[in-house]
């Protein structure tokens, strides 16, 4: 059996989906990626889910391919 992430859906390190932290970030009315993590809602520790979570404020997903980012995100 494969252990290969076959999709991203979440931040790790906060064990949040990307759509709970849109609700989450609907319900604080915060707009931008640099919001959540000064809110300590995601992103805050290693990272990895920026880029994600950018994609997921241009796109409206909330699952995604690895790799499949932002590529306008830099940190
Ligand atoms: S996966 Fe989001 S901060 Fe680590």
């Amino acid at each position: 059996m494969s252990r290969r992430i076959k999709t991203v859906t979440r931040c790790v390190c906060r064990y949040r989906t990307f759509e709970q932290i849109k609700l989450l970030m609907d319900t604080y009315e915060l707009k931008t990626l640099q919001e959540v993590i000064d809110k300590k809602i995601a992103g805050d520790n290693c990272g990895m889910c920026r880029p994600y979570i950018s994609n997921m404020l241009k796109t409206g997903e909330f699952e995604f391919a690895p790799g499949e980012v932002d590529p306008d995100y830099h940190e």
